[in-house]
């Protein structure tokens, strides 16, 4: 399952985007979008959040 991105958490510092080696994060006015057809569970970008907005969906 794809990365998910809490969005009360999210403060659109981009390092997740930076992060992710398959482009899958975009951001989406003051959040963070995961393209779930691109991630592939790497999990880079809830090593990089420094607010613990991204989880992985099980
Ligand atoms: Fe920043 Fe992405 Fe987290 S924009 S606050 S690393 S969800």
């Amino acid at each position: 399952m794809p990365a998910f991105v809490n969005t009360d958490e999210c403060t659109a510092c981009e390092a997740c985007v930076e992060a992710c080696p398959t482009e899958a994060i975009s951001m989406d006015g003051d959040h963070a979008f995961v393209n779930a057809d691109e991630c592939t569970d790497c999990e880079a970008c809830v090593e990089a959040c420094p607010t613990e907005a991204i989880s992985m969906l099980d």
